[in-house]
């Protein structure tokens, strides 16, 4: 099967020098606790229509690049939310909010995290007010109003969109729910990936044993995959080889890693990975990742919808699977590296090899979901 297109432009970088490496437990979780992890757990397992999102095993694919098992955490299915952010930005508003209902919330967003704030509170009975950018389609800006929230529309980007959301909320008193941290604004992204964590206790539970050897995660500020790399570091025993893939627009992890320090990108072209298209990994996720990850993989837009079409016409496993623009990227990224022997070998990828991948949403966007599986 030929999966991804002639001349793909994809670019694997091995960090083998990176100074800061030692995936230090005890370091890693002084970022986020194991006791911010467990609460997490124990507070949003109880919530009304709480279930475990399904760990897919793409059997076709694995047999397909000769691996022994692919395991897909599929978040199209996350309470009616459809990715992982339902999990983080509705924890962070009943953490900051403790049973306050005269708290109005506030945030910016890309669409995910908004959509996650502004159900959270409405599941509480509070107020939310949702800033977002000129490129945040009109479908992903009414799923947040029809949630209850008042959504403003703000000339520019996103980092505009988070200036005037701090803007208006320093004038109002509105607490600011943000999965994006800063100094002396740790807490509440901390919270958010607190919630994110709770993926990771799934997918120990799912697997029954079987040892995970490899791990891809998607970095749009890094609060997912600091996240999951703190859920390796609570639950597991072992380490498996951690890879960061980003696109090539916005690849600030990559740059960060690269230098030792935060580097900021400036994004000339917006990617269709859109939760993923930003131009500084955020502090707290930094922490970590600073220390965890040696494996970077930028890649362009170029595959994602053919991805998308192949996830959801069931090439890669026996059911359909409806993954958007940010699930491909990490199914694209495995492809890649096993279709080079030399990086395949690096990465120790071979018949023993058990990767996870995180489906981090499903057609969050219907419109553009349709638009980019009929191309
Ligand atoms: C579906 C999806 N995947 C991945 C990401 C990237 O997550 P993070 O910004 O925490 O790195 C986002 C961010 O909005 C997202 O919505």
């Amino acid at each position: 099967m030929t999966i991804l297109s002639n001349g793909h432009q994809w670019k694997y970088t091995e960090f083998s020098d990176n100074k800061n490496y030692s995936f230090d437990k005890k370091k890693i979780l002084s970022s986020l606790s194991e006791k911010e992890i467990d609460d997490a757990y124990s507070t949003i397992s109880k919530w009304e229509g709480y279930a475990p999102t399904p760990l897919i095993s793409l059997n076709k694919l694995s047999k397909e690049l000769n691996l022994n098992k692919v395991f897909y955490k599929d978040e199209s299915k996350r309470f009616d939310l459809k990715s992982f952010k339902a999990l983080g930005g509705a924890y962070a508003v009943e953490k900051v909010t403790k049973g306050n209902k005269d708290i109005i919330v506030a945030t910016a967003t890309a669409g995910n995290h908004g959509r996650s704030v502004a159900w959270g509170a409405r599941r509480l009975g509070i107020k939310c007010i949702i800033f977002i950018s000129e490129f945040v389609s009109d479908a992903r800006g009414q799923a947040m109003a029809d949630l209850g929230a008042d959504v403003i529309k703000v000339k520019g980007n996103y980092e505009k969109s988070l200036i005037e959301c701090i803007k208006q909320s320093t004038e109002n008193n509105w607490q600011i729910v943000q999965d994006v941290a800063w100094k002396d604004y740790m807490q509440v992204p901390t919270y958010t990936m607190a919630g994110y964590t709770v993926m990771m206790k799934e997918i120990i539970d799912q697997i029954n044993n079987e040892k995970i050897t490899h791990i891809i995660l998607q970095a749009g500020v890094g609060g997912m995959a600091g996240a999951m790399v703190a859920g390796i570091a609570r639950y597991l025993d072992y380490v498996p080889v951690t890879l960061v893939v980003e696109p090539d627009s916005a690849a600030c992890v990559l740059e960060s890693i690269k230098t030792g320090k935060i580097e900021k990108i400036n994004i000339k072209r917006e990617s269709l990975m859109g939760g993923m298209s930003c131009g500084e990994v955020s502090l707290v996720p930094w922490k970590i990742l600073k220390s965890s990850v040696k494996h970077c993989i930028s890649l362009p837009d170029d595959d994602i919808a053919n991805t998308m079409k192949l996830l959801g016409n069931s090439s890669f496993s026996d059911e359909k699977i409806i993954a958007g623009e940010n699930s491909a990227p990490g199914v694209i990224s495995l492809i890649a590296s096993c279709e080079d022997q030399n990086i395949k070998e690096k990465l120790k990828l071979d018949i023993k090899s058990k990767v996870l991948l995180i489906g981090c949403e499903g057609d969050t966007d219907k419109e553009m979901y349709k638009k980019l599986i009929n191309q």
